[in-house]
């Protein structure tokens, strides 16, 4: 059986009370309704260290959004790997779309990302997906393989399974478009066969996540897909009840 996993990316968005308030209503919702999938929360780097304190008494675990992919040295306003393991971080966001057009992520420097969370043992989540004119030229599952295959340049394929990989779709993602289920699974179904050829049956044992416009009505649909073993929550983890909601689904 395959790990369950529901990862909240709360982006930029926040404050020390609305996150106090966000992660108590979670706490006790999980108290009161536990939820089979392990949950874990990615707020802004600044937000980690109080994050700790608060999550300490419980199963909900740390993620962060990005990390700078150098050890340590003259980057200014970088956060590396070693740091986040300091405070307990076991996830972290590579390649997230937003991070690729926004922030100049290229392949290349997802896939050194990538290495230097594994390197600290940490858990990367890496994050593929295709834009909207992709689609509509049918290139999909080109523009999946070479993001899957730079991480070859950096990490072995059997580390790769040792990852959590997103499917987002870059048109899905807050944009309130979701794949479809089957739109979803196609792709899922393109990713596991991917890893199962570079890295044989192991790559069954890899949660595969979707995300892109998640919400507490389309959740349980997408996650009953085969291939689905959970969610990458943006907008919608920033509700307690959708975000527990999704959590049960
Ligand atoms: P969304 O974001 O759920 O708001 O579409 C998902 C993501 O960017 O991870």
């Amino acid at each position: 059986m395959r790990e369950r996993l529901v990862i909240g990316n709360w982006k930029l968005n926040g404050s020390t009370e609305s996150n106090c308030l966000l992660i108590e209503s979670i706490k006790k919702g999980l108290e009161q309704q536990p939820a089979s999938a392990k949950v874990v929360v990615c707020p802004p780097l600044v937000y980690i260290a109080p994050m700790v304190e608060m999550l300490h008494d419980t199963n909900i675990q740390l993620g962060a959004q990005n990390i700078c992919e150098h050890e340590k040295g003259a980057f200014t306003g970088e956060v590396s790997a070693s740091m986040l393991t300091d405070f307990g971080v076991n996830y972290v966001l590579v390649g997230h779309s937003e991070r690729r057009s926004l922030f100049g992520d290229t392949n290349e420097r997802v896939a050194a990302k990538f290495q230097a969370v594994l390197k600290q043992g940490m858990i990367p989540v890496l994050c593929v997906g295709e834009t909207l004119e992709q689609r509509e030229r049918n290139q999909m599952l080109e523009v999946i393989d070479k993001q899957l295959k730079a991480i070859l340049e950096t990490s072995t394929a059997q580390q790769m399974v040792s990852a959590v990989i997103a499917y987002e779709p870059v048109w899905a993602i807050g944009t309130g478009l979701t794949a479809s289920p089957e739109q979803a699974q196609e792709i899922h179904q393109f990713i596991r066969n991917w890893l199962k050829k570079e890295a044989g049956d192991v790559a069954n044992k890899i949660p595969l996540l979707y995300g892109g416009s998640v919400n507490a009505e389309n959740a349980q649909m997408l996650f009953s897909q085969v291939d689905i073993d959970g969610g990458l929550i943006g907008g919608a983890s920033l509700q307690a009840d959708s975000f527990l909601a999704i959590c049960r689904s």
